[in-house]
């Protein structure tokens, strides 16, 4: 059995982990989760009572610092935290008895605390039945979450926020060809910016859901580390109109690399990329989410409650908003300077900074990608890029 760290500090929550899963790398998630809260709290302005549910919670630390950060500290305060309501779930026995504990200091303020020992499958089904809905959702579960997404959608309330975690990495990053049409209904082949294309595969099947209940939806934010898929979305109570238009394919051909994308609403033949007829080799993904990955209003918000609330996020966190915050996600192409170097030959990549400049210089749209490090968007196509690379940063053969 793992040994627990029975002091774990992280934000204002100090608690014991025990001895089941815990990850303290996890913190740029939770800190996330926090400022989402936060952000909710505080555009309610106890207009309504909101009720909040960590699905799968471990020891409890995001219940914990939901009730400890979210409504920032009582002198700034705008609204009560008896309009709070806190479920904390986990299915696991052992776990319960550890959150109790951990959610002691939660007993002393004025939030509504509800302790579950549910399976996930039963809680939702159950909240279903009693009209019980949720306005912010965290499922931080092990695997791929999909088979939850319909009962979650059923229960969250109009404007909801599902924070979801996935720990497919496999299916979703185009190693387990049958494991993606099982869990996703979609073709997944290996991408350079395998991390994003994960993300937006997760963003169909969650848009999928939505649809078909009539609910739109606004991603607001989107990261990973490669091993775990997180992503923060609004449920609005309609589609904004044309939002079809946001789900469609993109191809990548693995001998020269061109990458194309088209919408499934007006799906046709590929364009031409730099092969010759015939010996071009597309690989195709999707259905994926072509549209934004971030909210840029969503996370200049977030940034400014953590400061105005004192909410204590890690540096690490703080990064991430800012760099998330400087790409919204569009356009979909993603690429490395690296490939490009290789493709030539360059004796070494182009900076990304310069190869950025570079491309906008010449009218083209161009952004360092939040998601995937040492990754640029842009709308250049691949002939462009390499005429660009060769022009400004040829220093001879390899
Ligand atoms: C990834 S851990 C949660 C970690 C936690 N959210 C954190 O930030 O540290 C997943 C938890 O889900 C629980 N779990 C797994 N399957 C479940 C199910 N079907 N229903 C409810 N809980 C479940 C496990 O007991 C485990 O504690």
């Amino acid at each position: 059995m793992k040994e627990s760290i029975s002091n774990y500090q992280e934000g204002y929550a100090s608690l014991d982990p025990g001895a089941g899963f815990f990850r303290p790398d996890s913190i740029l998630a939770r800190d996330f989760s926090v400022l989402t809260a936060a952000l909710q709290f505080y555009e309610n302005k106890g207009r309504k009572s909101l009720r909040w549910l960590d699905l799968m919670s471990g020891c409890g630390i995001r219940s914990l610092r939901w009730g400890l950060e979210a409504g920032g500290p009582e002198d700034k305060r705008e609204s009560s935290l008896k309009d709070l309501e806190i479920w904390v779930n986990d299915a696991d026995i052992d776990r319960c008895k550890l959150i109790n504990t951990n959610l002691q200091p939660l007993l002393k303020k004025e939030i509504s605390l509800f302790f579950k020992n549910d399976l996930a499958e039963d809680l939702l089904a159950r909240s279903y039945l009693d009209k019980c809905f949720f306005d912010l959702v965290d499922l931080d579960c092990f695997g791929c979450p999909n088979s939850l997404l319909q009962p979650l959608m059923r229960v969250l309330a109009f404007d909801g926020i599902l924070i979801l975690s996935s720990t497919d990495g496999r299916s979703t990053t185009g190693h387990d060809d049958i494991g993606a049409i099982r869990s996703l209904s979609a073709s997944v082949r290996t991408h350079p910016a395998s991390w994003e294309i994960a993300l937006r595969l997760q963003l169909a099947a969650i848009a999928r859901q939505a649809w078909l209940l009539g609910r739109g939806l606004e991603p607001l934010t989107c990261f990973s580390d490669g091993r775990t898929f997180r992503i923060f979305v609004r449920f609005r109570r309609n589609l904004v109109q044309d939002e079809e238009t946001q789900i469609g394919f993109l191809s990548r051909c693995e001998m020269c690399g061109a990458q194309s994308s088209q919408t499934l609403i007006k799906l046709s033949e590929w364009k031409k990329c730099l092969c010759k007829s015939g010996s071009a080799r597309l690989s195709i993904s999707g259905p994926l989410w072509l549209g934004p990955l971030q909210s840029p209003n969503f996370l200049i918000v977030i940034k400014h409650l953590a400061q105005q609330l004192t909410i204590p996020i890690a540096d690490r966190s703080e990064k991430l908003i800012d760099r998330l915050q400087s790409d919204q996600g569009l356009p979909i192409f993603s690429w490395s300077t690296h490939e490009l170097a290789s493709r030539l030959p360059l004796e070494a990549p182009p900076k990304l900074r310069s190869m950025i400049r570079c491309l906008k210089q010449e009218g083209y749209q161009a952004f360092a990608n939040g998601i995937v490090p040492g990754h640029f968007r842009t709308n250049a196509s691949i002939g462009e890029l390499l005429r660009i690379c060769e022009e400004k940063f040829f220093q001879g053969f390899k």
